[in-house]
């Protein structure tokens, strides 16, 4: 019979990966939760003109890359790409943005972007995220952007660096991107590269190839032909960042694969993972809540890659999570010693020990080698003859040592020995 796997580029994270994975997405929460951000739980999937309209027309994202199908009643939907413009969705349905503001938004699950996967780019993959609406304060850029470097920081990780710019607001984006595609209509570009120029002259300013960069290299840049309030809150965002200690780098070259962003934009990139380096980015969005219906607020936040933070960690040699499944391993020779160590599974448990047995009547080779397996500290070995001395013998699995403990006090002998 044919067997099945996980479809392309989807990857699966097992034991003993996915406690470091799982511990990942909640140390980068944590960091959120820490500056106040509430968590939000929203759907996987929303109506495809969200995306369309919110994440932009001519973005690869909604071009090539979205996963879009009917439901029974004939409904377009996407499974999300991306969770700012479903965060701004709930905030408008919900009416967040007629409270106290900004409103502060933290969220963690999967996306899903239908890219040529490699190594760190998934067609399903898990952000983190925030978003802060509703105040155009560039105290809460630099706060963002902190909550990000502090999530990192949690993890262990010291080898990436934060990229920051700004893309301009509504007055000086237009000027300068004439400006840019100007400059750029003078080069000898290939046809490819001359549409592109057309519709999103910033991203030849980000093109790889060499003879490409070397032509650009004296183009135009937004961060000179910023108007006088998107340079002033340019300034001001630096400013706070050397308030919260937080180092940078400037790369006016920065371009986002979303649309919607203004003024403040950033990167988290990490030298050891190759072409994928962006564990995370973000930045601000004025016009957003507005075109999808709302008032005009605007916000700022961040997605980080939950998938590719872990194999940052890898490439750091850092383990995130405890891999170890369970404390304790019990360990029956005969079915009454079973019976007691069942017994015994709540009230370690409750006390949270984690306790796992050997099920399938094993016999003691095969039990004590479930207990090597499962990354216990100690076995709880209990035999006819210890039940009938009223004690169970607690071993200690890196040294071997083996003690008996009044059966009575199973737990807080336990409890007293996971503590030293
Ligand atoms: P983004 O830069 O498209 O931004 O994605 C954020 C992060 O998600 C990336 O830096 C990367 O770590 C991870 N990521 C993206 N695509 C993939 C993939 N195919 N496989 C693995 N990881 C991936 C956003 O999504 C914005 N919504 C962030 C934001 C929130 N901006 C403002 N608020």
């Amino acid at each position: 019979m044919t067997t099945f796997q996980a479809p392309k580029g989807v990857p699966d994270y097992i034991p003993p990966t996915s406690a470091s994975f799982a511990k990942v997405r909640e140390t980068l929460l944590e960091a959120a939760r820490l500056a106040g951000y509430g968590y939000v739980e929203l759907p996987v999937f929303e109506d495809t003109a969200l995306f369309a309209r919110g994440v932009g027309e001519s973005t690869d994202v909604v071009t090539k890359e979205m996963y879009t199908f009917t439901d029974r009643g004939d409904r377009s939907l996407t499974l999300r790409p991306e969770g700012t413009a479903g965060v701004m969705r709930a905030v408008i349905e919900h009416g967040l943005d007629r409270g106290q503001l900004p409103v502060k938004l933290a969220y963690a699950g999967q996306f899903f972007r239908a890219e040529q996967p490699q190594a760190g780019r998934y067609r399903q993959f898990h952000q983190v995220g925030i978003e802060a609406v509703g105040v155009d304060d560039p105290a809460v850029d630099a706060e963002a952007i902190a909550v990000a470097d502090a999530g990192f920081r949690a993890l262990g990780l010291t080898g990436y660096r934060l990229e920051l710019t700004s893309l301009g607001d509504a007055t000086c984006r237009p000027e300068y991107r004439e400006k840019l595609q100007a400059f750029l209509a003078k080069l000898p570009l290939d046809e490819d590269t001359r549409r592109r120029a057309e519709l999103n002259p910033l991203r030849v300013l980000d093109d790889k190839r060499p003879e490409v960069r070397e032509l650009v290299a004296d183009a135009p840049l937004m961060v000179d032909h910023l108007s006088d309030s998107a340079r002033a809150h340019y300034d001001q965002v630096k400013g706070y960042l050397a308030d919260l200690g937080v180092k940078f780098v400037e790369n006016p070259r920065m371009v986002r694969g979303l649309d919607y962003y203004t003024k403040t934009c950033f990167e988290f990139v990490h030298d050891g993972l190759g072409a994928q380096s962006g564990i995370g980015g973000g930045g601000r969005y004025d016009g957003l809540m507005e075109q999808l219906g709302g008032q005009p607020l605007s916000g700022v936040g961040f997605g980080l890659g939950v998938d590719r933070a872990l194999l940052a960690c890898g490439v750091e040699g850092i383990t995130p999570g405890d891999e170890t499944r369970c404390d304790v391993y019990g360990v029956p020779l005969g079915e009454v010693a079973k019976s007691r160590l069942v017994g015994l599974s709540a009230p370690l448990r409750a006390a949270g020990v984690r306790f796992d047995l050997a099920y399938g009547g094993k016999g003691l080779k095969g039990a004590m080698k479930g207990a090597d397996k499962s990354g216990a500290k100690f076995a709880l070995v209990l035999g006819e003859r210890d039940i009938e001395a009223g004690v169970a013998q607690l071993k200690d699995l890196a040294t071997g040592e083996q003690r008996p403990v009044p059966l009575a006090d199973v737990v807080p002998a336990v409890l007293e020995a996971l503590a030293r």
